[in-house]
């Protein structure tokens, strides 16, 4: 296995944002996102509006129908304005990593398109190469802390 070991550090922190801040943190991501490396892990518990950011960040990043979380399959697939691919995974039912692997999340992974991942606590083992981490929490039914960190 490959190791992969680097400093974490926090590239952006945003704190107490609400709602209406939501189009201008998206921006500010994306602005940075070819920067970045393209496996995106959103981490935080239910309700702490990983699916809404990261509908905003589709928004941004040019993806015209609408998001929402897969439900059907672990993965849905976007297109932007461009013609690039998104994915968006939601790991929360997965029962294990082996599941995942035999859905062939690696070949999405090693894509080089933008993967967004909600619940990468469901298979851990596979974030063992380069990716950034958002890491969003609740601090009242209005507000919102995020962390992007890589
Ligand atoms: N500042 C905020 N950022 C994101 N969501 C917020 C915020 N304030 C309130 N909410 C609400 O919290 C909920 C977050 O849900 P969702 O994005 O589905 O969370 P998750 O995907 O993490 O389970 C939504 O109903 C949203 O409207
Ligand atoms: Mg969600």
């Amino acid at each position: 296995m490959k190791l992969f070991q680097r400093n974490f550090r926090i590239l952006k922190n945003w704190s107490a944002y609400t709602l209406t801040d939501l189009a201008k943190i998206a921006k500010e991501i994306v602005s940075i996102s070819s920067e970045i490396p393209t496996i995106w892990l959103f981490r935080g518990q239910m309700g702490a509006g990983k699916t809404t950011l990261i509908k905003e960040i589709c928004k941004k990043l040019g993806v015209e129908h609408s998001v929402q979380s897969p439900t059907f399959s672990l993965v849905n697939e976007y297109q932007t304005k461009n013609a690039e691919r998104i994915f968006h995974f939601d790991l929360y039912r997965l029962k294990n990593t082996q599941e995942a692997l035999s859905i062939g999340i690696e070949d999405y992974l090693d894509s080089g398109n933008i993967c967004l991942i909600e619940w990468p606590e469901q298979a851990e083992e596979l974030w063992n190469i380069p990716h950034t981490t958002f890491r969003l929490s609740l601090n009242n039914e209005q507000t919102r802390n995020l962390e992007m960190i890589w």
